[in-house]
């Protein structure tokens, strides 16, 4: 399946975005921020190159995130929001991190604050608004073996502490579920009656494996040095640049590409964007409610709708 493309001088208005400061969404955000007619709002920890207006967000307090969120309401006033794009991201080596919340790092950054952002954003979003929600291939068992088969948000919120520190695979694998939170996230956003009385377009796009950006920063030797060799094979392996994951997210933002009738999942595969069906598990509306229930919950929101 193929995407489709919007005309080009239909710009969106206003975009706020998270994860713009490194890697793709650096690209995507230079992208949008030099569109004409596209005022970006760039939720970070610290300065952008690109000229969009940046705010201070730190997405490890959901204190930061609520600060973040009611300062763009603020500023923005009467005007809706656009384009939403939750793009940030983190990845450990372990499962060990806390943020100052009390959850698991990976699970707070990638899932928890994107989610509070989306709610107290929810009532700004102009009708006709895209959301487009970073998620990863890596949630999906057909293409990562230690992806989740089942979800307990409780138990990646708060894993047990252990008495050793925990390795790499844990670490990953609480990587590949926080992705698959995002997935589940955007369905349920996609299938609210508020995004269908206002016909959002929602997507949760997967770059796919992009070597040079700053995600595994904080990956073991043997792994950056494994990572690098795969960079090294890079055009055999027809992996995506970090400038055309970029160029995808940044095309998706501004309404450029279009999912097809009833999709969701954009997914970056071998540089040719498709519209796979993700992983079965993403797919249970049951999973998808309960995430976003507890979701509310730990971010402190009175009401789950
Ligand atoms: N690279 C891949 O192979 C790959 C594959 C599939 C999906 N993805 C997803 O793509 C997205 C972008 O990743 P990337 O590879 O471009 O990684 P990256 O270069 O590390 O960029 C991550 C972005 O998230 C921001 N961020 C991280 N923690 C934050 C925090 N606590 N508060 C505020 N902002 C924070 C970073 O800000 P700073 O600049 O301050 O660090 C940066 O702008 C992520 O959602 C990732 O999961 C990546």
């Amino acid at each position: 399946m193929h995407a489709s493309y919007r005309d080009e001088d239909d710009p969106l208005k206003t975009i706020v975005m998270t994860g713009g400061t490194s890697g793709l969404g650096e690209v995507a955000a230079r992208q949008i921020a030099r569109t004409p007619g596209v005022r970006l709002v760039l939720g970070a920890r610290r300065g952008s190159q690109s000229a969009a207006e940046t705010r201070p967000l730190d997405l490890t307090r959901l204190a930061s995130v609520r600060e973040f969120a009611q300062g763009v309401i603020h500023e923005l006033g009467d005007t809706s929001i656009d384009g939403l794009v939750l793009n940030a991201g983190t990845q450990f080596p372990n499962i060990d991190q806390r943020t100052e919340d009390g959850f698991e790092t990976t699970f707070a950054v990638n899932h928890l604050a994107h989610y509070l952002i989306l709610r107290l954003l929810l009532p700004k979003l102009a009708r006709g608004a895209t959301v487009v929600i970073t998620t990863s291939d890596t949630h999906d068992p057909k293409t990562n073996p230690m992806a989740p088969k089942e979800l307990d948000p409780e138990l990646l919120a708060h894993p047990p502490v252990q008495r050793r520190p925990t390795g790499f695979s844990a670490g990953f694998r609480a990587y590949a579920s926080s992705k698959l939170c995002d997935l589940l996230m955007a369905r349920g956003l996609a299938t609210s009656e508020e995004a269908k009385a206002k016909r959002f377009t929602v997507v949760a796009y997967n770059p796919g494996l992009t070597i040079g950006t700053s995600l595994f920063r904080a990956w073991p030797l043997w792994a950056r040095l494994a990572m690098g060799t795969a960079g090294l094979i890079r055009p055999m392996t027809r992996l995506a640049t970090v400038d055309q994951a970029g160029q995808t997210l940044a095309d998706l933002a501004l309404g450029r590409i279009t999912p097809p009738a009833g999709r969701l999942y954009a997914s970056l595969v071998k540089r040719q964007l498709t519209w796979p069906d993700p992983s079965a598990l993403s797919r249970e509306d049951e999973v998808m409610n309960g995430l976003w229930h507890d979701s509310a919950r730990m971010a402190g929101l009175s009401s789950p709708a």
